[in-house]
């Protein structure tokens, strides 16, 4: 959460932090900051709201520099208003912050104490003070070096000083921080993304370091302020998933490109002339590993619940799925024979990266399935299965979940033909149904009209009810959270047969229940709950495949068909209504679709 951008350099910057500040848009938009030096002085300029906002109040007022720093927060301390926006700034020092301090109240009634005076409610202006306080007395090193120590929990910052016109500082623990070279004029950013219209050419920074951006050179130093050298990585200059082509929002372009991401997916790695899997250089011997443990937040979560059922279908081994932020606290039992599965689109989610930690740390098989491979996660895995389906700009996931539950479906299918709990004939034909996907994805997704007017009804809805027994169930769960995150309706996904355990009774007249039940070994006990919820009144979308035989039941309100394949794949299927009756549900009602409210692509903190 919270998107950081610096620049020094010889020309003017505000316009290239504004461009910049718009790409990180995705990790908070409540509001938007930027400071520049210029005459000795520091220039601060910040809204509530979005950058367009931020970008319009600079027409009105001269702000320039050639060196800047720039900030779109996703508020944790202190209210979303401009008072709280970042930069914050003393007279001498400005810093952006992206993370939380959570020693911030002792060190604030520190620093109180020796004069200092706090203008807002956050927790990063304690790092302002701090940094002027120790700028009394050392160095500019020692004075970072100072202040990092002094502070708990996570950060990523970008520092600017009133008395150093050619001094950018960055500095990392735990959330993500990217710094770019790029001709006379470098850069700092919360991601490459954020750079990458200014240079291909990128150094992340690891937890505990920091650094010095010049206009022309960059100086790494470690927690104890000593130098050290970086590598300089070199990127991919493809932009052209960034634009959103005829589409309204990207939420919609990244629907429909999903037969294309897992075509991709299947290309990765299927060898068709072999009829085989490729997975390259997998660090352990299948026989190491006798248990899985797949882990994630969230759609990701999802993705594992999805895979645990493949895994068991497919596999012999013991599969387990954790929610990361629970993970990360409980009294884990690690067991060497264990892999970790770490499932992240973004790959920087601070509690799927705290749990990879932990993994690390008690040294055990560390794996992840993530679309960003340049991220924390992917670096600091021992091994990665990338999901390549593109940069994901929406923040509710939707072609990233297929591709997680894709690469974990790959994966699953290897593993079970690796440890021979699925014979080779049954592999193959599994091969080659998988291979027709990105075709019945294609189909399946020409049936907008009816879902467009199947959304007004949801929208009429106090909440919906999302059921599915066996494999529908962890995408019953994905479409409940599509539609809550969207358009902001309660929805509920719940394994159909738990139904008489307690959530029917808030099944009530006209309420909207989403079934989904494919023609799947599932079916008959997952239509038997349908008409339970039925037979209390409930308006029942039934969600299920093409087939020659009818539905037998009575009073479904109304019924979508997706294409027809094999059981294993019917839920990439069923996703798509899903993901498509949340998106229109949510244009109707005319909200921001690709930037749902209070929420954020990059969960970088905890
Ligand atoms: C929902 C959604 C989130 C993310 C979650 C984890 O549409 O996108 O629930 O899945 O925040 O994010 P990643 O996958 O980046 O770790």
């Amino acid at each position: 959460m919270c998107g950081i951008i610096g620049i020094n350099s010889n020309k003017q910057v505000t316009a290239s932090i504004i461009n910049s500040l718009k790409k990180l848009e995705y990790r908070g938009y409540d509001s938007a900051g930027l400071a520049t030096l210029s005459n000795g002085s520091i220039n601060e300029i910040k809204t509530e709201g979005r950058v367009d906002k931020l970008e319009k109040s600079l027409l009105s007022q001269n702000i320039e520099g050639s060196i800047g720093i720039g900030h779109v927060r996703w508020a944790t301390h202190g209210i979303p208003n401009s008072l709280n926006a970042h930069p914050h700034s003393s007279n001498n020092v400005s810093v952006v912050h992206n993370g939380i301090i959570e020693n911030s109240t002792i060190l604030k009634k520190f620093l109180i104490g020796k004069g200092h005076v706090f203008k807002s409610q956050t927790d990063t202006e304690v790092i302002v003070h701090l940094i002027t306080e120790h700028l009394k007395t050392d160095s500019y090193v020692d004075a970072i070096t100072k202040t990092l120590k002094s502070l708990h929990g996570s950060f990523a910052l970008g520092i600017l000083f009133k008395d150093e016109p050619d001094l950018i500082v960055g500095a990392r623990r735990g959330s993500p921080l990217a710094v770019g070279y790029g001709p006379s004029e470098n850069y700092l950013g919360s991601d490459s993304y954020a750079l990458k219209s200014m240079t291909n050419k990128i150094t992340y920074l690891n937890d505990g370091e920091f650094c010095f951006i010049k206009k022309d050179y960059v100086e790494f130093y470690n927690e104890e302020g000593i130098k050290i050298n970086k590598k300089v990585l070199e990127l991919s200059t493809d932009e052209k998933n960034y634009d959103k082509g005829e589409f309204k929002h990207f939420m919609a372009k990244e629907i429909e490109e999903q037969p294309l991401t897992v075509k991709n997916g299947i290309k990765e790695y299927i060898d068709s002339h072999n009829n085989d899997i490729n997975i390259h250089n997998f660090p352990w011997k299948i026989e190491e590993i006798s248990s899985i443990t797949l882990i994630g937040c969230g759609t990701a979560y999802h993705s594992c619940l999805m895979a645990k059922y493949w895994f068991e279908e497919l596999t012999s081994m013991e599969v387990n799925i954790d929610i990361a932020s629970e993970f990360r606290y409980r009294k884990n039992r690690f067991k060497k024979d264990n892999l970790y599965v770490f499932v992240s689109q973004s790959g920087e989610t601070a509690d799927t990266y705290a749990a990879l930690d932990l993994c690390n740390k008690n040294e055990m098989k560390t794996c992840a399935v993530v679309n960003v491979i340049e991220s924390s996660i992917a670096r600091d895995s021992k091994f990665i299965l990338p999901i390549h389906c593109g940069t994901e700009i929406g923040v509710a996931s939707t072609k990233a979940f297929l591709g997680q539950i894709l690469i974990l479906y790959i994966f699953a299918l290897k593993i079970g033909v690796m440890k021979k709990d699925l014979d080779i004939k049954k592999f193959s034909e599994k091969l080659v149904e998988l291979k027709k996907l990105p075709e019945l994805i294609k189909e399946t997704l020409l049936i907008d009209n009816k879902v467009q007017t199947i959304a007004g009804t949801f929208n009429e809805a106090k909440g919906s009810m999302y059921l599915g027994r066996g494999y529908s169930y962890p995408i019953a769960l994905e479409g409940a959270l599509k539609l809550k995150e969207l358009s902001y309706i309660h929805a509920e996904g719940y394994p159909a047969g738990e139904m008489k355990h307690g959530p029917l009774a808030l099944i009530e007249e006209g309420m909207p229940v989403v079934v989904l039940a494919p023609r799947d070994s599932y079916y008959k006990k997952t239509i038997s709950n349908m008409q339970e919820v039925i037979a209390r009144g409930a308006k029942v979308l039934l969600i299920t495949n093409k087939s020659e035989d009818e539905v037998t039941s009575e009073n479904i309100w109304e019924t979508i068909e997706v294409e027809s394949t094999n059981e294993d794949l019917l839920p990439f299927l069923l996703t798509i209504p899903l993901q498509k009756l949340a998106y229109y549900s949510a244009l109707k009602k005319g909200f921001d679709i690709d930037k749902p409210r209070n929420l954020a692509k990059s969960v970088t903190v905890e």
